[in-house]
């Protein structure tokens, strides 16, 4: 038995066919076009995304024999408003994740509904790339639109939509839109009030590894699947990627170095962050809980400074000089595109503090790298302010390749570091998912006269298949100094937060 997992990403999407004993047999993607502009706005066109998935499948299932891929999951793209008229068309371009118009709307939510109304309905407070305060954007900037609304649904849930027929969603991913009463895994009764949704128009609610339905006969034709194949629902790209490097035991984390970082950790309990720090609360893909921060400019910062600044391409010679973990006086705040977690400031910016004329250039491109340890220690402490205490992470992303950064991340954040053999996290889970659901009753019987391929269960099936490669232990004198270093680097932004909003005028 096969499984496909399915990472509609923002740029493209990518699928996966893994064996029943998680080998990845192969992978194929296909890119689509994203519009973007100088007002912040962000869109794709849903049916682009269909497109390209229906390619991918058919490329990848070309030569296989269909009736031996026993499901299909996802991780998608997050917080993406896709909307349906009663007609099943799509009434207007998604607005994406990364869109920035809503700040009016956010506004909103934040200071006249209120943080603490928000964070006892929805567990989390508004930003802009949220699905709510876009349903209200178009409620108020295209009346007409917002009054053909049949179905709101999220990236994924179109794709599968599209496959199954069915119309469905996912505790993780619905975390996403602030409409989700996270911690009752229930719509949210008063915020469907606040945006102006009837819950007909929302998608009913699965696990992510459970099967919402099977394969249109009219899907199967073009995509080269099976009408036996299932479709299990899949989850938000942050918890499947998770699933993906096995970060789904309680306090397991996983650190992602990628264009931004984001610091995630699974949580067999729910936890809200009363304090205005943007520390996401949201449903995992396991069943169970997550709390997440994002560094918007992580591995972006090091190669802004690597290859913009200093003009070059080597990032290992440029590392090489590098000396005095723990010791070094020149530190870099890593906010080149605003920062997310924990000040939820789009003015702020990047800066070099500490330098004297025995600074060197090792020391600046140490500084970058420290200071994104630093910010993701942020989210740490905000976690930790909650009383979870993580444990370990596994590191992923461009970023996770360099050893030194993986070291100075062990070292920053006193945490056991470990790397693992798959790089495919989002999509890789996305087929663990599947495996699961394909396994588990699910909603949905599985069809008769099929068999292998069982996992009992999300972790079962991390602990069967990720593989740990390497481990970064912290040093204990390192991660001492990094802690005092920390608190000079915490302060820095209090004192340039003014500057940074006059700068930004
Ligand atoms: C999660 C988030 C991103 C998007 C796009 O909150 O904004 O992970 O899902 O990848």
């Amino acid at each position: 038995m096969h499984f496909i997992g399915i990472d509609l990403g923002t740029t493209s999407v990518r699928a996966l066919l893994m064996s029943e004993d998680g080998k990845v047999v192969r992978t194929v993607s296909r890119d689509y076009p994203i519009e973007m502009d100088g007002r912040g706005w962000s869109q794709q066109n849903p049916d682009d995304w269909w497109d390209g998935t229906a390619a991918a499948l058919r490329e990848l299932t070309s030569g296989a024999d269909a009736g031996d891929i026993g499901a299909v999951s996802f991780s998608g793209q997050m917080h993406g408003l896709v909307l349906l008229d009663e007609r099943d068309r799509v009434i207007r371009p998604a607005i994406l994740w990364n869109d920035q118009r809503t700040q009016a709307q956010c506004d909103y939510l934040n200071n006249a509904v209120g943080r603490t109304k928000l964070l006892e309905s929805v567990a989390n407070v508004a930003l802009t790339g949220f699905t709510a305060p876009k349903i209200l954007w178009v409620k108020e900037n295209e009346p007409e639109n917002f009054k053909k609304i049949s179905k709101i649904m999220l990236p994924k849930d179109y794709i599968a939509y599209k496959l199954s027929g069915v119309f469905a969603t996912d505790f993780s991913d619905a975390s996403g839109m602030l409409l989700l009463d996270v911690k009752n895994g229930k719509w949210s009764d008063f915020m469907l009030g606040v945006a102006g949704v009837d819950k007909n128009q929302l998608a009913p609610l699965y696990r992510s590894y459970e099967a919402v339905g099977a394969v249109t006969p009219e899907a199967a034709a073009l995509t080269g699947l099976s009408p036996r194949t299932l479709v299990v629902a899949g989850g938000g790209d942050q918890a499947v990627g998770a699933v993906g490097v096995g970060a789904v035991l309680d306090n397991t984390c996983s650190i992602s170095l990628g264009t931004s970082g984001v610091f995630f950790v699974a949580s067999d309990n729910f936890n809200v962050d009363k304090n205005p720090s943007a520390l996401h609360s949201f449903r995992h893909a396991n069943g169970k809980f997550h709390m997440m921060g994002v560094t918007l400019a992580a591995a972006a910062s090091n190669k802004w400074w690597v290859e913009d600044i200093l003009k070059a391409s080597d990032y290992g010679a440029e590392q090489a000089g590098v000396r005095g973990l723990g010791k070094n006086q020149v530190f870099f705040l890593p906010y080149l595109s605003g920062e997310r977690t924990p000040y939820n400031d789009p003015s702020a910016r990047g800066a070099f503090v500490g330098m004297n004329l025995l600074t060197t250039r090792a020391d600046m491109t140490l500084a970058v790298m420290e200071g994104v340890a630093y910010s993701l220690r942020d989210t740490l402490e905000a976690v930790k302010r909650l009383g979870v205490s993580p444990k370990s992470g596994r590191l992923i992303g461009g970023g996770a390749k360099s050893p030194l950064w993986s070291q100075i991340i062990a070292d920053v954040l006193d945490m056991r570091i470990e790397k693992i053999a798959s790089t495919e996290g989002p999509a890789y889970g996305a087929a663990l998912l599947a495996a699961v659901g394909w396994s588990s009753a699910g909603r949905i019987a599985r069809p008769s006269g099929q068999s292998g391929g069982a996992f009992a269960s999300v972790e079962e099936a991390c602990a069967l298949c990720v593989e740990v490669t390497d481990v970064y232990e912290p040093d204990a004198d390192t991660a001492a100094r990094y802690t005092e270093k920390y608190r000079i680097y915490a302060g820095l932004y209090g004192e340039l937060k003014e500057t940074f909003a006059e700068i930004a005028k």
